[in-house]
């Protein structure tokens, strides 16, 4: 049987866990007996998180921090290494959307705004957590960012997103190379389409049609899912993987969808 036990007492801070993908790996590290650190702007969402876990008999502190202020990642760092006495992990998870539109109608404010927290707050966050881990002597250390199939591929009217989440995915394979020594794996995961509140107030409807365009099984990602692969790379069972960029959508990104008539020969007579 497989055993994740390797997992438990490692001390692992996870930004934006107080919602979506975040939540979901915090949920699934702290049944594992990891202890954790809820970083969010959102205190009220975070503190819930915290209180969640604890009356399931799991282990976690909420620290607010906003991933893209050095004084906050700092803090976020210290807070985790005071409470707990250690780092071994961080999952760089906290990202915003952007507007969609080609990139000459983007704004300078806004190529700012997204990058602020989808690159520098990733770059702040192995910054500062990467010292921690390496003055913990961490025996397991390792390092999650949370890119996107927007990390591995080019998207039409999507510039910022993506050229951020392209830029994850670069910190990500250099960083691997520079902690291969130390034993601290550094990985990303790209996900594909995930029903979380990153989707906003959009219409049930119009996400199902993006669920069936976006993905070949026809279904939204479950956030445990990201949990789950979040798991197995916290754990030693993945020593091995380090420099990774790692999809995980349902096949997506693996090659384009051959329209309907070519399996139909009927349409082809
Ligand atoms: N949901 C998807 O389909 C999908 C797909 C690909 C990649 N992603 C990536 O996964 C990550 C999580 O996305 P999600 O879908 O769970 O989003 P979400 O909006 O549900 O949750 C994001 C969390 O991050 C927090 N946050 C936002 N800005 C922050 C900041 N500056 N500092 C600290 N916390 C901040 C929010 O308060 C929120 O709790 C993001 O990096 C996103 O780009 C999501």
């Amino acid at each position: 049987m497989t055993d994740f036990s390797s997992v438990k007492d490692k001390v692992a801070i996870i930004t934006g866990a107080a919602d979506g993908l975040g939540e979901a790996i915090a949920q699934c590290y702290a049944e594992n007996g990891m202890k954790i650190v809820i970083s969010d702007v959102n205190v009220d969402k975070g503190n819930k998180v915290v209180e969640q876990i604890k009356s399931t008999g799991g282990e976690a502190i909420f620290v607010k921090a906003d991933v893209s202020k050095e004084e906050d990642v700092k803090k976020m760092i210290n807070v985790a290494v005071e409470t707990y006495g250690r780092l071994d992990g961080l999952v760089n998870n906290a990202g915003i959307a952007a507007p969609n539109r080609p990139t000459h109608e983007y704004s300078v404010d806004e190529f700012d705004k997204v990058t602020s927290v989808d690159l520098k707050g990733v770059f702040l966050g192995m910054k500062f957590g990467i010292e921690a881990i390496l003055k913990s002597k961490s025996t397991g250390g390792f390092i999650i960012n949370i890119a996107s199939l927007a990390g591995l591929l080019g998207n039409s009217s999507m510039g910022l997103y993506t050229s951020s989440k392209h830029g994850v995915v670069g910190l990500t394979k250099s960083a691997a190379l520079d902690y291969a020594p130390h034993n601290i794996t550094v990985n990303a995961i790209c996900p594909g389409t995930f029903r979380t509140s990153i989707w906003g107030e959009a219409p049930e409807e119009l996400v199902q049609q993006y669920a069936k365009m976006l993905s070949p099984n026809e279904r939204l990602g479950d956030p445990k899912e990201i949990g789950h692969l979040a798991l197995f790379l916290a754990s030693d069972l993945a020593r091995y993987i380090s420099g990774a960029a790692i999809s995980i959508d349902a096949g997506s990104s693996a090659g384009k969808l051959t329209p309907a008539k070519w399996s139909n020969p009927e349409i082809l007579d």
